[in-house]
């Protein structure tokens, strides 16, 4: 059973992948599948700037790639845990509009939780087509 602190704790952990070197900021982020498994991401950064891929998006797109799409919650952790941008925001949507959205910082020290629907009001989704 994967506690929420065991689910922030590898978050922090993955941030030794980051690849920040444009902002020096690091954002790391796990995510729990229906079935419990963890799935972590990193930030992924790039010299042309646009195609930075967060830590978020990181950890869904490996998680659907190897079959999970049935998520529970996600702690997202860095300096002054921040919330996710609006594009990670909108990626999580399409897989579950209802996700735990746990924000800590770099110590593992939980700020906010919230959901994914509160973070992202009557976000547009596969139903909406
Ligand atoms: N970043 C994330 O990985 N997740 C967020 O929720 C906010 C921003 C990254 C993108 C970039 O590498 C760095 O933080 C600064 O914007």
């Amino acid at each position: 059973m994967i506690t929420t602190q065991d689910l922030v704790q590898a978050a922090v952990d993955a941030t030794q992948f980051c690849y920040a070197p444009y902002s020096n900021f690091k954002v790391g982020a796990a995510l729990l599948t229906a079935d419990g498994a963890v799935i972590t991401g990193v930030n992924i950064e790039n010299a042309a700037y646009s195609p930075t891929n967060c830590a978020e998006r990181t950890a869904v797109f490996k998680a659907v790639s190897e079959g999970q799409r049935e998520f529970v919650k996600i702690a997202v952790v860095s300096k002054g845990a921040v919330s996710p941008c609006g594009v990670c925001r909108q990626v999580l949507t399409e897989f579950a509009p209802t996700l735990d959205v746990i924000m800590a910082d770099l110590d593992g020290n939980i700020r906010h939780t919230m959901r994914l629907d509160e973070l992202l009001v009557d976000g547009f989704g596969p139903a909406n087509l």
